[in-house]
C-alpha cells in the first residue's frame, strides 16, 4: 500500500520505517528541514535502537519530504503524527493536528484513510473529520479518518511496532476497517476494531493506567522507607499476581517522558471538559510530583550543607536507551540542587548533547569515573546497564565522600553497605 506520514518524531518515524519494513511504499514528511536532510543521507534524527538499520534496509520503499502535498497526493492512507504538546492549563495543544488536517484536505484527491496517530483527547477525530470537510477543495471526493493509537516505547520503538500486544483501530465504516486490517496483515497480533472515540480513549486510559500503577507503587515506597519494609519485596509479591501483573511496578523517582505527564494532565483535563472530576488521576500526578521533592531532600540531607558541595549525577535521559530528555526527572534535581547553590557535574551516555542545550553551566564528563572524582555525593537518576557494572572499590576512592543516591535501585543495599558506601535508595534501606 502507499502511505504518506506526517510527522517524523519518535511515532511518526518508527511508524514510518516499520510500515516499510512490511512491504509498504512510504514518504515521511515534516516541515523540519534539518530533520529531512538527516533522513535523506540515511540517519536518524533520533536515537531509538533498530531504526537506522532499518532505514538503511527498507531506502529502496522509503521517501522523505518537507512538502505535506505529497504525503496526500497519490497515497492510500495518511498518518498524522505531529506533536500534541500541553498547554499550561494541562490541555493538549492541537493546532499542529488542526493545520496538518487543513493542508491534507487541501490536497485531497482520491478516497483516502486519513489516520491520527499522534496521542489526543477523545473526540479529536471527529474534528479532524469536520475540518477536512470545511477545507477540501474537492466536494465530491471521500474519505475516513481513523483513530490508530500508538503503544510503543522509547527505546524499544522497533520491537513495540513489530510485536506489539494489540493493535487498536478506531472507525466509522466498513471500508476503512477493511484498509486497516490489510495494512497491518503482516503483524500479528489481536486487533481491536472499535469506534473511534473508544480507541481514542484506550490510548488515554492506558497510559494514565501505567502512570497510576507507578505512583501507586512509589506511595508504597514512601510507606516502605517509614515502616523498615523493602519495595522490591512488595513489588515482587504483589506483581505474581496475575491480575495485578509485575510490569510498572518498579519504585523510583517518578515517571517522566513525553507521554506520561502530558497523557495524565490531558485525560484530567479532558474528562473535567466533559462533566468528570478524575481526583484519581489528579493524585497519580501529586505522588509523582512528591516524588522528586523528596529524592533532593534525600540528597540535600546527605550532604548537610548543600552550598558549595560537589553533586555527581549518573544519568540525564529519562530512561535507558533513549538521548530523550523531556520531563526527565534529571531537569528538576538539576535545577533544585543549583538553586541551592550545588556544583553539578554529569554524565550520560546518550542525553548529554540535549541536555547542553539546557544547562551550559554544569561540568559535563566524559565517564562515570570523571563524575565520582572528587563528588560530595553520587546520584542514579537513569538505569542504565552501563552504571550497573560500576567499579564500585574505583567510585569509592574517586569521591571526597562514599554517598550514593539511588533514584532507580540498581544495586544492592547490603553489597553498597559492604563496599562502605552510605547508599540510600527507594523504598528499601
Ligand atoms: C509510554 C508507554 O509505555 C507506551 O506504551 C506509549 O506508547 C508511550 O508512552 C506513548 O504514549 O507514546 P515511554 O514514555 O516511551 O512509553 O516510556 P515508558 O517505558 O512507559 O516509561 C515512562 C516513564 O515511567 C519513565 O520515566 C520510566 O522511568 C518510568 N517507569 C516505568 C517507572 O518509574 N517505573 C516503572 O516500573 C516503569
Amino acid at each position: 500500500m502507499k502511505v504518506g506520514i506526517i510527522g517524523c518524531g519518535y511515532v511518526g518515524l518508527t511508524t514510518g520505517v516499520c510500515l516499510a519494513e512490511i512491504g509498504h511504499y512510504v514518504i515521511c514528511v515534516d516541515n523540519d528541514v534539518e530533520k529531512i536532510k538527516k533522513l535523506l543521507a540515511g540517519k536518524t534524527p533520533i536515537f531509538e535502537p533498530g531504526i537506522e538499520k532499518l532505514l538503511k534496509k527498507n531506502k529502496r520503499k522509503l521517501k522523505f519530504s518537507t512538502n505535506i502535498k505529497e504525503a496526500v497526493i497519490g497515497n492510500d492512507i495518511v498518518f498524522i503524527a505531529v506533536g500534541t504538546p500541553s498547554n499550561p492549563d494541562g490541555s493538549p495543544d492541537l493546532s499542529y493536528v488542526e493545520s496538518v488536517s487543513r493542508e491534507i484536505a487541501k490536497y485531497l484527491d482520491d478516497y483516502k484513510v486519513i489516520v491520527e496517530k499522534s496521542t489526543v483527547p477523545v473526540e479529536t477525530a471527529q474534528w479532524i473529520k469536520i475540518t477536512i470537510e470545511k477545507y477540501k477543495k474537492n466536494n465530491n471526493v471521500k474519505f475516513d479518518v481513523v483513530s490508530n493509537p500508538e503503544f510503543l516505547r522509547e527505546g524499544s520503538a522497533v520491537k513495540d511496532f513489530l510485536y506489539p500486544d494489540r493493535i487498536v483501530i478506531g472507525v466509522e465504516s466498513e471500508r476503512a476497517k477493511r484498509i486497516m486490517l490489510k495494512l497491518y496483515s503482516k503483524i500479528k497480533a489481536p486487533k481491536i476494531v472499535v469506534d473511534t472515540k473508544s480507541a481514542e480513549l484506550i490510548k488515554h486510559a492506558s497510559n494514565s493506567f501505567l502512570a497510576m500503577k507507578i505512583s501507586f507503587i512509589n506511595a508504597v515506597a514512601n510507606i516502605c522507607e517509614l515502616s523498615g519494609a523493602d519495595v522490591e519485596k512488595v513489588a515482587l509479591g504483589m506483581g505474581l499476581d496475575r491480575r495485578i501483573g509485575k510490569d510498572f511496578l518498579r519504585a523510583g523517582i517518578g515517571y517522566g517522558g513525553s507521554c506520561f505527564p502530558k497523557d495524565v494532565d490531558a485525560f484530567i483535563w479532558i474528562a473535567e471538559k466533559i462533566g468528570y472530576d478524575f481526583s484519581l488521576l489528579k493524585e497519580v500526578k501529586k505522588i509523582n510530583q512528591r516524588q522528586r521533592e523528596l529524592f533532593v531532600k534525600k540528597i540535600e540531607d546527605s550532604l548537610w550543607i548543600v552550598k558549595d558541595k560537589t553533586v555527581g549525577i549518573l544519568g540525564l535521559s529519562f530512561k535507558p536507551n533513549t538521548d530523550d530528555i523531556r520531563e526527565a526527572p534529571s531537569i528538576y534535581v538539576i535545577r533544585s540542587l543549583r538553586q541551592k547553590g550545588a556544583k553539578i557535574k554529569v554524565y550520560d551516555p546518550k542525553a548529554m548533547d540535549k541536555m547542553k542545550q539546557l544547562f551550559q553551566e554544569i561540568e559535563y564528563c566524559n565517564s562515570p569515573y570523571e563524575v565520582a572524582k572528587n563528588a560530595d555525593c553520587l546520584v542514579i537518576l537513569t538505569e542504565w546497564d552501563e552504571f550497573r557494572g560500576l567499579d564500585l572499590a574505583k567510585v569509592k576512592k574517586l569521591m571526597l565522600q562514599p554517598v550514593i543516591v539511588d533514584g532507580r535501585n540498581i544495586f544492592d543495599p547490603e553489597t553498597m553497605q559492604k563496599f562502605g558506601f552510605i547508599y540510600k535508595c527507594i523504598g528499601r534501606s
